[in-house]
């Protein structure tokens, strides 16, 4: 939108969360509250959009992923909205229009809510326009005091009288603004009040001391303009984000057996006919097929899961791929960089890292697969590890297809069993192993006759 800056205020410290992380970085359904704020105002296509950082500054910046589009403005030390705002003046030198500045810490906000309060400024001409909402408990909220049908100016709690703390209009933090003549009233704010801070809700009074327009504009549903000050708001935005999630994934064909435990990242995608049963957690870049089945106290990150796979109970899977018909767990754990072929099976008590597991393989049990890339139907018995770490270097280990790795076996790397070779149970492979060959490398069994009762006599 032509002549629309938004500046994001996102410099304070939070202190309610009790935190030592800065509050726009706790995160919500698993994303940071401030990355909700700079989508919504992406979603509009503003000319500008600066962020106004503070506490924490380089990692509110990192959350945000260093975007090239956004301008970060430093604001030190955090004495109040309006000197936040002011801080921006110099990002936004020459912009004419409309300003929004908006608050790193109320996520729910629509796009389309703000496009209806720039429209609606916008065609009042106003020289401001507070968004504010109705609510049945306004605790901790800036209240909006009218005089007649007009607003007059904003009471923050902490200076409001009894009367005005039973208000239920409440501010919500977010307005547009006329840019022109907008910084010189904000530097005529002054901090006396109850906490010492400069206020930006105050610039309402003064634009109506001199017979400014400003108009407001109620949200339909409060929620949206919830800003989260606790960790019991963060819990409450958490669950309207994940609800909205569930109800989507459910829409769409995916069955959510007891939706109040199902904790899948916005970001997730859920193929059709997929089961996902209580307490599963999905995370991330993650995309999970159809007809798959997601069992309980699973978590998954960053990962693609093809159709039709089935994650038994407790398991954990990081940035790995697994294919169609493949079967994991249960108590499996697959750390990051794993590629699981078609129709294999990861069972229980397994752990893989960095390793590749060819089409219709097995590890059924027991078994640590560090740095290996192993070939199609490969049966890898239980107990076999890949000694993948001498203390100085990781080294590889090559299974080829077709290969039977014999329970308790030790592969240490570099090495390579080759194509249809057998390993005997027990071995401990030091040298590459020739395709078709049986290696063996446990010691001759010796059977002592009668030890047992000669112990028993003492003799
Ligand atoms: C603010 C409003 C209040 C409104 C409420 C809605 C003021 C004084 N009050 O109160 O009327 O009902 O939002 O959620 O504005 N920030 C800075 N620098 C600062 C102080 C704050 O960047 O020096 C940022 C914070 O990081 C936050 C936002 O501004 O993202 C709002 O600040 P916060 O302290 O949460 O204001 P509230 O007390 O909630
Ligand atoms: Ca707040």
């Amino acid at each position: 939108m032509t002549d629309l800056h938004v500046v994001i205020l996102a410099a304070g410290k939070g202190t309610r969360m009790k935190s030592s992380r800065a509050k726009v970085l706790h995160r919500a359904a698993g994303r940071p509250l401030v990355d909700y704020v700079l989508a919504t105002a992406r979603a509009l296509s503003p000319q500008s959009i600066a962020v106004v950082v503070g506490h924490q500054a380089s990692e509110v910046k990192a959350a945000l992923g260093h975007q090239s589009d956004v301008h970060f403005v430093v604001q030190e030390p955090q004495i109040g909205t309006a000197n936040a705002l002011l801080v921006a003046e110099p990002a936004l030198a020459g912009a004419s229009g409309t300003l929004l500045p908006l608050s790193g810490d109320v996520p729910l906000l629509s796009a389309e809510t703000l496009q209806r309060l720039v429209d609606r400024h916008r065609s009042a001409n106003a020289a401001a326009t507070v968004l504010t909402a109705f609510v049945s408990v306004p605790t901790g909220y800036g209240r909006i005091v009218r005089s007649g049908q007009q607003i007059a100016r904003i009471v923050e709690e902490k200076d409001a009288t009894s009367a005005e703390r039973e208000i239920r209009e409440i501010n919500s933090g977010i307005y547009a603004f006329a840019l022109d003549g907008l910084f010189d009233a904000v530097r005529g704010i002054a901090a006396d009040n109850a906490q010492r801070e400069y206020y930006l809700p105050d610039l309402v009074a003064i634009y109506r001391r001199r017979g400014l327009v400003v108009e407001t504009m109620a949200v339909d549903h409060a929620d949206e303009i919830c800003g989260i000050n606790s960790r019991a708001e963060l819990a409450a935005v958490s669950r309207i984000v994940r609800d909205r999630k569930n109800a989507e994934l459910m829409a769409a064909g995916v069955t959510i057996e007891d939706p109040a435990t199902a904790y899948i990242d916005e970001s997730v995608s859920v193929g059709a006919d997929t089961i996902i049963r209580p307490g599963v957690t999905l995370e991330g870049a993650t995309t999970i097929g159809a007809g798959c089945e997601i069992h309980s106290g699973v978590r998954i990150v960053d990962s693609a899961i093809g159709d039709r796979v089935t994650v038994l109970d407790h398991c954990v899977i990081a940035q790995s791929r697994i294919g169609d018909g493949a079967r994991i767990g249960p108590f499996a754990h697959l750390r990051p960089d794993n590629q699981v072929g078609d129709h294999a099976h990861i069972g229980n008590f397994v752990e893989l890292k960095k390793t590749v597991l060819g089409p219709g393989s097995k590890a059924n049990h027991l078994s640590y697969l560090g740095d290996a890339t192993i070939g199609e139907h490969v049966n890898v018995g239980a107990g076999t590890i890949t000694c993948n770490y001498d203390g100085k270097t990781k080294s590889q280990t090559v299974i080829e297809d077709g290969a039977f790795i014999g329970s308790d076996t030790q592969l240490v790397a570099p090495v390579t069993v080759g194509k249809g070779a057998y390993v005997g149970s027990g071995s401990t492979i030091r040298e590459d192993v020739p395709p078709g060959a049986l290696a063996v490398s446990a010691g001759k069994q010796k059977n002592i006759e009668g030890w047992v009762a000669k112990k028993k006599r003492g003799d």
